[in-house]
């Protein structure tokens, strides 16, 4: 499967896909197609890195997170590594977390681990959080009801950025903050190094423990078409953000886009 960027908008989509729907769809069968081997290939082919990016982003919300009643979301939580890392800095008794995917099988995943009592070994207060199937793009959660979004290695699939800023700053209370954790592509010397592990050996590695070629060729693709970092926070700023900044992690392999709806409009 090859990734394109549509001449109108900005966002990843497969080629062939004619608009946004089936677009999205396409993105939804192949995650839900790689569901059963995702936690097991991200955790080799990152090296175990992605848990401290994980970690280090939940850190930077440690304010609203520590406040039991606030209301956050965890969009594109997918087998729900992100959302653990949240609920890791939850009170006890907080308000349970809602961790939202658009793919089944991905979802399903993460419900045994961030489930609420019940899912398994949980104890009573214990932070949880509340899986929902749903499109990022359409959200069916209240307008300006969340304090916090956060997403991890999500947002670059969407079929429209712009119009997933939109949605996510509908939802934000005024004053809300968004995280936006995704990869990039670091420049220089170890940029060129990473480009072949990226591009070339990630691939491969991607295909003998799935069997699948498609997904993880898809991986490089849509991590160069998505906008550098100047550009995804002109995106943010357009979408009506403040404050946006973008801090690298890992010389820039990774890094997280910060932004908050503003208080007052
Ligand atoms: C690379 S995985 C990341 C999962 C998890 N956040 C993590 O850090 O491991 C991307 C996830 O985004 C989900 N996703 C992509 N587009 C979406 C959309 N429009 N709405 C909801 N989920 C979406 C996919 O189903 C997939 O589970």
């Amino acid at each position: 499967m090859r990734f394109v960027t549509w001449m109108t908008t900005t966002g990843a989509k497969p080629q062939g896909a004619t608009d946004e729907a089936s677009a999205a769809r396409a993105v939804r069968e192949m995650f839900d197609a790689i569901a059963p081997r995702y936690d097991l290939l991200n955790h080799v082919l990152s090296m175990n890195v992605d848990r401290l990016w994980w970690r280090r982003a939940a850190r930077r919300f440690k304010e609203v997170l520590a406040d039991p009643d606030a209301a956050v979301l965890d969009i594109c939580c997918g087998t729900g590594d992100m959302t653990m890392a949240l609920l890791k800095r939850r009170p006890r008794g907080a308000r349970p977390t809602l961790a939202a995917d658009f793919s089944r099988a991905m979802l399903s995943r993460g419900a045994k681990k961030f489930g609420g009592p019940g899912v398994g070994a949980r104890r009573v207060g214990e932070p949880y959080a509340i899986p929902l199937e749903a499109d990022a793009l359409h959200l069916p959660i209240q307008s300006a009801s969340l304090d916090l979004i956060v997403s991890a290695f999500g947002f670059r699939n969407l079929a429209n950025y712009e119009a997933g800023l939109r949605e996510f700053h509908r939802v934000l209370k005024p004053g809300g903050q968004l995280g936006i954790l995704e990869f990039s592509e670091p420049g220089g010397l170890l940029g060129k190094a990473y480009a072949v592990y990226f591009r070339r050996v990630l691939p491969a590695i991607g295909r003998m423990v799935c069997g699948k070629a498609g997904a993880y060729s898809y991986l490089p693709i849509s991590v160069g078409s998505f906008p550098p970092p100047a550009k995804m926070l002109e995106l943010m700023r357009g979408a009506g953000y403040e404050d946006c900044a973008w801090q690298p992690y890992t010389f820039g392999i990774a890094g997280l886009y910060t932004g908050a709806r503003p208080l007052v409009v």
